[in-house]
């Protein structure tokens, strides 16, 4: 089924709301739980997993998720964009602290582009699943 460029984009408006407010969920559960509100921060867990739910909707109603090698290849293009351009760009035209909070989440990610690169690479030379 091809779909209209509109309809992709506002699919991937969607995803992007969606996600993000599953995150920011989270983030107000980290807090109520450090606030001593663990009942609080259970309902905003619940809400959370709601939110990803409709994300991953949207997401593959865009045809974005497409399975194992791919799915990988694709997160892995986004980890080298980011980590490249993105916040090395980013960091040039904010303030100190900023830099520094974008440093940070640049250092974390290249953990996570080695993670990706090594998941691809036993993928690639398994007949099916991962080694358990
Ligand atoms: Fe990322």
């Amino acid at each position: 089924m091809s779909r209209l460029p509109r309809s992709q984009e506002y699919l991937k408006t969607g995803f992007n709301a969606e996600a993000a407010s599953a995150a920011r969920y989270r983030a107000a559960a980290a807090r109520a739980t450090a606030d001593g509100r663990p009942n609080l921060a259970r309902s905003w867990l619940e809400l959370a997993a709601e939110k990803d739910a409709l994300a991953i909707r949207q997401l593959e109603a865009a045809g974005q998720v497409r399975g194992g090698g791919e799915d990988l290849a694709a997160a892995l293009a986004e980890e080298r964009y980011e980590n490249d351009s993105l916040y090395p760009r980013m960091s040039r035209e904010v303030d100190e602290e900023t830099a520094a909070v974008f440093g940070s989440v640049a250092q974390k990610q290249k953990e996570h582009l080695a993670r990706l690169e090594s998941l691809l690479d036993a993928l690639t030379r398994s007949q099916g699943d991962l080694a358990s």
